[in-house]
């Protein structure tokens, strides 16, 4: 199965010049979906995770089912304020301004084996933000995994974890 007959390139958003791929599509595809989780867990499970981290919000669709076929627990990275209890924040710069993610200091415990999941890698600074985020709580990340990679972006450079993907786009 090409499972990239089920991503759909949208042109001019979400501003002009941007052509956006959506995994809607992928999500919406009972088999395709499934299938996508099975060659990701294929993919991620030589690394031997304690547990799955996922960034919020697209990241969440794909690390909580992947963590259940891989029998392992799931952990949020989350956008500033959502968290409840104890937390560790770090901020990044964007193109334009900075943005804060957030982890529960307790979610991973020093030393456990962590790989981080995303719907997509583009320029790769929201995943290297949760890399630095997770070692900061004493997570040992050991991959970081996505569904689309945009290899023109060059993302997976600002990665120092080995980075693996199902699908790449070079423009
Ligand atoms: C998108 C995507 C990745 C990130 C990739 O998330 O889901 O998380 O951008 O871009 P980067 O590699 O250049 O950092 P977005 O911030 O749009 O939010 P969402 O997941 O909540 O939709
Ligand atoms: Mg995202």
């Amino acid at each position: 199965m090409d499972l990239k007959d089920h991503i759909r390139g949208i042109p001019d958003f979400p501003k002009p010049g941007i052509l956006f791929y959506d995994v809607s599509p992928l999500l919406a595809h009972g088999p395709a979906w499934k299938t996508a989780i099975d060659r990701l867990a294929d993919a991620v499970r030589p690394h031997r995770p304690d547990v799955l981290v996922g960034i919020e919000s697209r990241g969440f669709l794909v690390a909580a089912p992947l963590a259940l076929a891989l029998g392992i627990g799931f952990v949020m990275v989350r956008k500033r304020g959502k968290l409840p209890g104890d937390t560790v924040a770090h901020s990044y710069d964007l193109e334009y301004g900075t943005d804060t993610i957030e982890v529960q200091s307790d979610a991973v415990k020093p030393g456990q084996r962590v790989v981080v999941l995303d719907d997509l890698l583009a320029t790769g600074g929201t995943m290297a933000a949760a890399v630095t985020l997770l070692r900061r709580i004493g997570a040992d990340v050991r991959a970081a995994a996505f569904l689309v990679e945009l290899t023109f972006l060059n993302g997976r450079d600002k990665l120092d974890v080995p980075s693996l993907s199902l699908m790449a786009y070079d423009s």
